[in-house]
């Protein structure tokens, strides 16, 4: 291969490193959900936020699905419902790790109601409220954390088979 060749290859290969650089970071779902309402710091996230409402239609449909402060890293639900699986009240909101220690369902005897408890980690991950020890878990998918390390995993790809080129070009 000619002197030009591997210039041109190189050339294409930088702008194709610059354009998915520039693609991933301007790929952000929440710039495109909410355009007027910009992501406050990096890796932030909305839940959905209600204190004692009626049940989960109720929480949801009033919700403010509100941006939680950066010391906050994921959604809690606190559900309470009869010995009928009726819901008496569904409290959402954004909580620190220490606070989503205790997720499972016991029974109250104070109230004599059950509680479950659930926290999650991504955007608006607190729809569904928990009904039992199936659901009533600490769910963490890390998915920001997953994209950044594909991300850079294929970043690195790029620059292997770039220099590898380069190596195989060499005279
Ligand atoms: C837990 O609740 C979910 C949703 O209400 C239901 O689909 C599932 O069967 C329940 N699991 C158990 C073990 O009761």
């Amino acid at each position: 291969m000619q002197a030009s060749q591997l210039l041109v290859a190189c050339f294409f290969l930088i702008i194709m490193l610059l354009r998915s650089r520039t693609f991933a970071k301007n790929v952000n779902y929440d710039h495109i959900r909410h355009r007027s309402d910009p992501t406050p710091f990096p890796n932030s996230f909305k839940c959905f936020t209600c204190d004692k409402a009626k049940d989960n239609y109720l929480c949801n449909r009033w919700a403010e699905d509100k941006w939680c402060p950066q010391h906050t890293h994921f959604c809690k639900t606190v559900h309470h419902f009869n010995t009928q699986g009726k819901s008496t009240s569904v409290t959402k909101k954004c909580a620190t790790r220490e606070e989503c220690h205790a997720v499972g369902c016991h029974h109250r005897l104070d109230s004599g109601h059950m509680e479950c408890v659930s926290c999650c980690d991504g955007m608006i991950c607190n729809v569904e409220v928990p009904t039992n020890h199936t659901n009533a878990v600490f769910s963490v998918m890390k998915s920001y954390r997953k994209s950044d390390a594909c991300r850079t995993a294929s970043y690195s790809i790029t620059i292997a088979s770039a220099l590898l080129l380069l190596l195989q070009l060499q005279p």
